[in-house]
């Protein structure tokens, strides 16, 4: 078959995954997996390892030009190094080649990732692009299909409000010698996490005045529709009144939007299984409220639903599969505005476990909503594991900025797990500590207990939570206040809404798929 009739072929059953919800910016590139053949006058792209062994199509490809490809990676000192590139013109047939360097070490899924970002960081501005994948320095199996993934990821924009926009239609073919293994792999599996992704950056990145709580349930709502084994239930303000959710409610009050709690179950096992819950912080704009944040960096805080987003991007991921599991994703929306009817500072609010919090900063939110959230989530669920997820604090970001999302729990070695998963998984955790000390800080003179209590910021966070989480039950708390938002893009997120947590969470499911 030739490259023509593959991509053709393969680009309408790639179109079964895009469905009509699909992110504005995902539809822009099509797919295509091709077998191994530098059969066309596009674009090109191929890899060099270390030891500067053009090899496979990529030789192919340097016959084709002549030799002068080999030429002129050797006159441009081009050693191989991983994720360098050079993109070379005057290669006809080719419009152009880009080499990418893929170093000297064994590749791992996350490098494979990688380097698919930096396809996508050396190549914007091509029609059509041919990546041809063969003789990899790695183990990994499908080395294409983590290669694709690692492309979409870094090649997200958000284009919806730039009026000069055009959008592209555009072909990437992946050739391999696995076409096969590698289109499934890609089309049953990574690219619905590529997809879950991209809804968690659209959602982080949306302005406030258009992403609202009822606004993120309907775009939930549309994302899941038609997918298998999936449930959505939306709890307005009456359902929280019935179920005393005073925290979530008095978090919401001061805003014209009402607060949502949105739940998505995946059933992909016996019903009788107990499910991992996934429960998200969704503060659609974060003012601070009558603690008003200060003026600088503040038009961020639209991004303060990334725990919800997260949550919904990974069931989303989880379902789109047919894991063999039960999920279900809690998020927990609300605007956190300043308003006569606002919580004020020194509010007592009656959450759903009956317990009360003593508001000391209607900053901070996040605590208060997701103690509504747990409890709900324990009560209806009973989960096996319960991981939450929110920007939280300030001080996580400034612990470990960038790099590491903060994961507090109350079990050293449930830590040491996350942290495996997430290095595994291309998003990076690292643990700050929770112990007794941090509850008795939050000892309140007038209620149970009280949201602040100075520093160490994340682990109070964590404490104030915790207090609302059964003590037998295994939580992971997760503060990605700093990793949510990059102002410098790496290879598989672009600067911007990272959607962190999508491929952290999923990881999270796969590993405890594996142990059934
Ligand atoms: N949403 C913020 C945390 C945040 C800060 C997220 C920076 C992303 C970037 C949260 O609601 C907040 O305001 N936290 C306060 C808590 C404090 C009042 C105890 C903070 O960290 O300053
Ligand atoms: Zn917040
Ligand atoms: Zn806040």
């Amino acid at each position: 078959m030739g490259l023509k009739s593959l991509i053709i072929g393969t680009t309408s059953l790639s179109a079964a995954i895009l469905l009509a919800t699909a992110p504005a910016a995902w539809a822009e590139t099509s797919f295509a997996f091709g077998t191994l053949s530098a059969d066309t006058q596009d674009h090109v792209t191929v890899f060099m390892d270390a030891d500067g062994a053009l090899s496979g199509a990529a030789d192919e490809v340097n016959d084709k030009t002549e030799g002068r490809l080999e030429q002129a990676i050797e006159d441009a000192g081009f050693k191989g190094k991983f994720g360098k590139s050079i993109q070379l013109y005057g290669m006809a047939p080719f419009t152009s080649v880009t080499v990418i360097g893929t170093g000297d070490e064994d590749l791992s899924v996350r490098q494979l990732r990688d380097l698919g970002g930096h396809v996508a960081g050396a190549s914007d501005n091509d029609a059509s692009l041919s990546v041809m994948i063969d003789d990899l320095n790695t183990d990994v199996e499908v080395a294409a299909a983590q290669i694709a993934m690692g492309y979409k990821l870094g090649s997200y924009s958000f284009t919806k409000y730039k009026t000069d926009h055009k959008d592209v239609d555009r072909t990437v073919a992946f050739h391999s010698d696995d076409t096969d293994e590698a289109k499934s792999l890609f089309d049953s599996d990574l690219g619905h996490v590529a997809k879950g992704v991209y809804f968690a950056r659209d959602m982080g990145t949306e302005p406030g005045k258009s992403m609202y709580p009822e606004k993120f349930a309907q775009d939930v709502r549309a994302l899941f529709r038609g997918v298998a084994n999936v449930r959505v239930d939306v709890l307005d303000l009456d359902d929280m009144e019935r179920r005393n959710m005073g925290a979530l409610i008095g978090v919401g009050q001061g805003s014209v939007h009402d607060p949502r709690l949105v739940v998505v179950s995946y059933t992909g096992a016996a019903r009788t299984d107990a499910p991992i819950a996934l429960v998200g912080k969704g503060i659609t704009f974060d003012t601070g409220g009558i603690s008003l944040k200060p003026n600088t960096g503040q038009w961020l805080m639209k991004s303060d639903l990334s725990g919800a987003a997260a949550v919904a991007g990974a069931v989303y991921s989880v379902a789109k599969r047919g894991a063999d599991v039960n999920v279900v994703g809690v998020m927990a929306m609300a605007e956190n505005m300043p308003a006569s009817d606002a919580i004020r500072p020194g509010d007592v609010l009656e959450t759903m476990s009956g317990k009360t919090i003593e508001v000391m900063s209607t900053d901070a939110e996040g605590r208060l909503i997701l103690s509504d959230a747990v409890t709900y989530v324990q009560e209806e669920y009973d989960p096996r594991l319960l991981i939450d997820i929110a920007t939280l604090t300030g001080s996580a970001a400034r612990a470990l900025g960038d790099d590491y999302g903060a994961v507090v729990t109350r079990d050293w070695e449930l830590s040491q797990h996350m942290m495996h998963i997430g290095k595994a998984a291309g998003e990076d955790v690292w643990p700050l500590p929770l112990n007794d000390n941090h509850y008795s800080a939050i000892k309140s003179d007038i209620a149970d207990i009280k949201s602040t209590a100075g520093s160490p910021g994340a682990s109070i966070g964590g404490a104030v939570i915790g207090t609302f989480i059964d003590e037998d039950r295994p939580w992971v708390h997760l503060d990605i206040a700093g990793v949510d938002w990059l102002d410098k893009g790496i290879p598989t997120t672009p600067k911007g809404h990272a959607g962190w947590g999508v491929r952290f969470l999923d990881a999270v499911v796969r590993d405890l798929e594996a142990e059934e």
